[in-house]
């Protein structure tokens, strides 16, 4: 990407005002279509659209930017990643600590200042929205935009990218239904959810898992391997066990990998479930796979909708506010909403009853 510095552009005509668009944390597909419809529908109602690079990070020092024009977003729509870059943390990853030396949110809000920002749209999960939030009470003209492929963003019924997540561990369960099937083994996929097990209670459902394991159920090994016995007593001889980064034991621990990362559940239940049920077991650890690649067609339109959402918002003069979908219709939320809790999957929804109706244990 080009970087043009602040010179360049602060000389160049608008009619609307100048909005800045930058992606922040992990990435998630979708992201690059939420940028073209904030540059499309930007252009239409006269704003100059600047792609701020690297997220927040690029509103430190001499600020890292783009103009952005149709030509800059054409063919994005189904490509994955960002074409901005992101950061997952980096500067603004702790506590703010107001007064503190060398304070990057000041220099970030010094910086929306100087760019002549009439909105800011900061695209990412909790923790960007967390930033978003702290630059808005400082002053800053922010709108949210909910993603993330855990879908754990509280504020909205859907973040974009966990659909596209959604699609990608049903083909690995529908993958590995064939490989169990065929040796009669116990097949344990770990996906990712951090604190929220949506994407393994959604692919387990849509792939047919035997067992789901998420971090708000904790879960007892030995009922797992229960329902793996009974399952081979009844004939059916292979089974699939879905389970969520996150998901613990009962009253163990969330495993994390000799390196710090959050990882390893997978591997631990795979090695719990030979010992005791002398089956033959294997673990698929799906990971990034989840993040990367085409957004499906559901996400293109849903990250399309919070673009063109984002930018009417900012012409409506609202900021300060996240949108969001809300049964089916999009909407906007203030950005505290988006910050005060991570949205988990209650033990009593209605997936959990349709599936434990069905058969599918939850380890509890
Ligand atoms: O928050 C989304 C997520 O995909 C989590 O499920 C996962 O733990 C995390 O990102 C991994 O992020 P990274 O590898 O980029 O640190």
């Amino acid at each position: 990407m080009i970087i043009y510095d602040l010179g360049e552009t602060t000389m160049k005509a608008r009619k609307a005002g100048r909005i800045g668009v930058l992606t922040s944390g992990g990435d998630a597909p979708g992201l690059n279509a939420v940028i073209r419809a904030v540059v499309k529908t930007g252009g239409s109602l006269g704003y100059e659209v600047l792609g701020i690079a690297k997220g927040f990070e690029g509103l430190l020092g001499e600020p890292q930017y783009k103009v952005l024009t149709g030509a800059d977003v054409r063919g994005v729509l189904p490509l994955g990643g960002t074409i901005l870059q992101t950061t997952n943390k980096g500067h603004f990853g702790g506590q703010h600590i107001a007064g503190a030396e060398d304070d990057p949110y000041v220099e970030a809000l010094q910086n929306i200042n100087r760019l002549d920002l009439t909105g800011l749209i900061t695209i990412g999960g909790e923790g960007t929205q967390r930033i978003a939030l702290e630059l808005f009470r400082m002053g800053a003209p922010v709108i949210g935009v909910p993603k993330t492929i855990d879908n754990d963003l509280a504020g909205t019924d859907r973040t974009f990218g966990f659909d596209t997540a959604l699609q990608v561990a049903t083909d690995a369960i529908d993958r590995l239904h064939t490989t169990a099937a065929s040796h009669d083994r116990v097949m344990v996929l770990e996906v990712m959810g951090r604190h929220a097990g949506w994407i393994a209670l959604h692919s387990g459902i849509a792939g047919g898992a035997d067992a789901i394991l998420i971090p708000e159920i904790p879960f007892d090994i030995q009922k797992v391997a229960d329902s793996i016995m009974a399952r081979e007593r009844s004939g059916s001889t292979f089974s699939i066990v879905v389970v969520a980064e996150g998901a613990m034991s009962r009253g163990g621990q969330v495993v994390y990998q000799a390196d710090g990362r959050l990882g390893g559940v997978g591997f631990m239940l795979t090695e719990r479930l030979t010992q005791i049920t002398g089956k033959d077991c294997r673990c698929v650890v799906l990971g990034h796979l989840q993040r990367g690649g085409p957004p499906t067609p559901y996400d293109r339109i849903l990250a399309t909708r919070y673009g063109a959402a984002a930018v009417n918002a900012i012409s409506d003069g609202i900021t300060g506010e996240m949108v969001a979908l809300h049964a089916q219709e999009i909407t906007t939320v203030p950005l505290e909403e988006a910050c005060g809790h991570v949205k988990t999957v209650r033990p009593h929804n209605d997936l959990i009853r349709t599936a434990r109706s069905l058969g599918i244990t939850f380890g509890d």
